[in-house]
């Protein structure tokens, strides 16, 4: 069986092609153009500009994915009077959360291949998807043995917008545990960059600059780690962080002035003297240490209280280095299977999209699917 997946929740236009051989999902194909560089001179996502961005990407990444995965030339099929053969049994699509003008252009274009090629159109909630990363993971065999993931199962996805705990009985069947009460992990990640001047996505960044640093030169809070459920909050840590480095850094170096847009960011790294440099990287690595203990912290105290068989954790933040690593040490420690998609796919992308499809196989027409912008779980 071959699944078309289409993702533009947000920035990104991608188009995957994952098929099922045997016991595995293979990726074919998963093409992804990105809006993102003009977002990062904006210092955040205007969504009409992301969603003019996504009708210019939509149909070359189509061709572009078609043509790769299976060896498919849609330019070559111009006449709308014949059904185009092209070899996929459905096309999954992501129809929310996501910003209403990018979700619509993934939608409507499911839309006409449905109708054009007569296949079945698989809707797939964007949040689901990146959890299905998780199974493009390769060597992984997608039915029960020792080397699947095995259920019960908690997910944990942590990207931009979202810092959710799942409790996976089966495919399809999950209960939410908590999420965040104000900032998400990644948002918090961005923020704190955006105030040491640097761009959107800010989370690589800091993480970059922590690599240099001692992270147990600042104390920053691990919120809520006493609060006996399965909920974050990354807002005081987020301050306590501006305060912090309000005391150690000239952070009104971060801005500067300039002719075409007024006030333009500027990295305060640039002019720091070596010893405020380490400050910067002592202050970025305490940071990330904080997030991350609090992130394991959580999800391994949510983990032994429903008596998991494995955590998969996915979203932006997932690829960040000491998250993957701590996760790996403590999950050893107690017997529980740890997973993590690659690290290309743990942003948004078309694969995850199809292979959530293959596990919630739930076919509609093109006339029935909808986009659903406050989309939950
Ligand atoms: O899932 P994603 O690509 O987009 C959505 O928000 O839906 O996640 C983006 C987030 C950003 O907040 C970015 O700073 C964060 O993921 N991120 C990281 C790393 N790579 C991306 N945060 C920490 N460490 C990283 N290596
Ligand atoms: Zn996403």
């Amino acid at each position: 069986m071959i699944i078309l997946g289409i993702e533009t929740s947000c920035d990104e236009t991608s188009v995957g092609i994952v098929e099922q051989k045997d016991n595995q999902l293979t990726i074919k194909a998963n093409v992804t153009a990105t809006s993102l560089q003009l977002h990062s001179k904006t210092g955040g996502i205007i969504p009409e500009i992301a969603a003019r961005e996504q009708v210019k990407y939509m149909l070359p990444v189509l061709q572009q994915a078609l043509k790769k995965g299976l060896n498919f030339d849609l330019s070559k099929y111009q006449i709308l009077n014949t059904k185009y053969s092209v070899p996929i049994d459905a096309i999954a699509v992501t129809y929310g959360p996501g910003l209403i003008g990018s979700l619509l252009v993934g939608v409507e274009t499911a839309k006409t291949l449905s109708y054009i090629c007569n296949k079945p159109i698989i809707p797939v909630n964007h949040m689901l998807g990146h959890i299905y990363a998780n199974w493009l993971s390769p060597s992984l065999s997608i039915i029960n043995s020792p080397l699947s993931i095995q259920f019960p199962a908690l997910a944990l996805v942590v990207s931009g917008g979202h810092t959710d705990l799942l409790l996976l009985k089966n495919h399809s069947e999950y209960e939410v545990l908590g999420g965040t009460r104000d900032d998400a992990a990644g948002e918090c990640f961005d923020k704190c960059a955006r105030l040491l001047g640097f761009d959107y996505p800010g989370g690589p960044k800091i993480a970059e600059l922590a690599k240099k640093g001692d992270n147990k030169a600042f104390h920053f809070p691990r919120p809520m780690l006493g609060s006996h459920d399965a909920d974050f909050s990354f807002s005081g840590l987020k301050t306590s962080f501006l305060n912090m480095t309000k005391q150690h850094l000239p952070l009104s170096r971060t801005t500067i002035p300039n002719s075409k847009a007024g006030w333009v960011q500027t990295p305060v790294e640039n002019d720091l003297s070596d010893k405020e440099k380490v400050v910067l990287y002592n202050l970025c690595a305490s940071l990330e240490k904080a997030i991350v203990d609090t992130l394991v912290k959580k999800t391994m105290h949510a983990a032994e209280e429903h008596g998991v068989k494995s955590i998969l954790i996915s979203g932006g933040v997932a690829a960040n280095d000491l998250l993957r690593e701590q996760f790996e040490k403590q999950t050893v420690q107690m017997g529980i299977n740890f997973f993590a998609p690659t690290k290309d796919l743990c942003t948004d992308n078309g694969a995850m999209i199809a292979a959530a499809a293959f596990f919630n196989n739930k076919p509609v027409n093109w006339q029935d699917i909808t986009v659903d912008p406050e989309l939950y779980y």
